[in-house]
């Protein structure tokens, strides 16, 4: 599935499908994990993030409580698919987990972000 989100268990390399050829992912020797897309929190910690229509773009945060951006423990990256471009903004510890994705107002805005402890998120406008 194109978009999909894969990463090998023995080198933390990260990968995301670009065009579904039908072949198996594969690191190290080894068959690569698919990220499941998890929807729903139920630790204290939040991670689905949220996509609110600002002026001029769209604004995605993470966690309805802000997640933590520490050295061990942080918001790699947030995407935004949205009329049929799909953003990414990488950040960085010390940063909020947050980003800022100028465009037009559609009707398909989806947003996924990578947590470098427990994994990938999706929320939907
Ligand atoms: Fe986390």
């Amino acid at each position: 599935m194109t978009g999909a989100v894969y990463r090998c268990a023995k080198c933390g390399n990260i990968v995301e499908l670009l065009h579904a050829g039908g072949g198996t992912m594969g690191c190290c020797g080894e068959p690569m994990s698919l990220l499941e897309e998890q929807t729903a929190d139920s630790s204290l910690e939040k991670h689905v993030p949220t996509v609110e229509r600002v002026e001029g773009g769209y604004l995605v945060k993470v966690g309805s409580v802000p997640h933590p951006m520490l050295e061990n423990h942080y918001v790699e990256w947030i995407e935004l698919s949205a009329g049929g471009r799909r953003c990414r903004s990488f950040l960085a510890p010390g940063q909020a987990p947050e980003a800022f994705f100028p465009g037009p107002e559609v009707q398909d805005a989806v947003a996924r972000e990578y947590c470098n402890i427990h994994s990938l998120w999706k929320g939907v406008k």
